[in-house]
C-alpha cells in the first residue's frame, strides 16, 4: 500500500518529468543539436567548435545542402558514411542545427 507521502512524491516526479525538455516536442534544429552532440561532436566539436581542425561545418553556406547530403550520407575521407543511421527528417534536423549555429 502506498502512503500519502509516496503518492505525493510519485506525483511530483511525474510533474517534473512532464515539464522536462525531453517531454515536449522538439523543433528540427533541437533534434539536430541532440543528434549532432551525440554523433558528430566527437570529431567536429561541441557546438561545431572544430577543435580538430577538420573542415569547419560553419563554413557550409545555405546553398550547400546538396554537398552536405552527399558527404554525410556517403562519407568523406576519415568520416564514415551516415546513410541508414538517420532518417531524412533527422538529416534535415542536423542541417537545421548547423544553419542555426552558422547563420
Ligand atoms: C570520426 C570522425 C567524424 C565524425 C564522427 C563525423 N565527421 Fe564529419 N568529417 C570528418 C572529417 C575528417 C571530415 C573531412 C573530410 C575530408 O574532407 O577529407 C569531415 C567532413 C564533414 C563535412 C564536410 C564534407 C565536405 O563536403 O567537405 C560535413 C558536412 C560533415 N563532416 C558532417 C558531419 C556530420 C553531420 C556528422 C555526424 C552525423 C559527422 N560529420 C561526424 C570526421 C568526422
Amino acid at each position: 500500500m502506498w502512503g500519502r507521502a509516496q503518492g505525493a512524491r510519485a506525483a511530483l516526479v511525474f510533474l517534473v518529468f512532464c515539464a522536462s525538455p525531453q517531454a515536449r516536442a522538439q523543433t528540427p534544429a533541437e533534434t539536430g543539436e541532440r543528434l549532432f552532440e551525440e554523433n558528430c561532436a566527437g570529431c567536429h566539436g561541441e557546438r561545431i567548435s572544430n577543435p580538430n581542425d577538420l573542415f569547419d561545418l560553419k563554413e557550409l553556406r545555405k546553398d550547400q545542402r546538396a554537398r552536405f547530403d552527399k558527404s554525410v550520407r556517403e562519407g568523406k575521407g576519415q568520416m564514415p558514411a551516415w546513410e541508414g543511421t538517420f532518417t531524412d527528417e533527422e538529416f534535415d534536423g542536423i542541417w537545421a542545427y548547423i544553419r542555426s549555429v552558422a547563420d
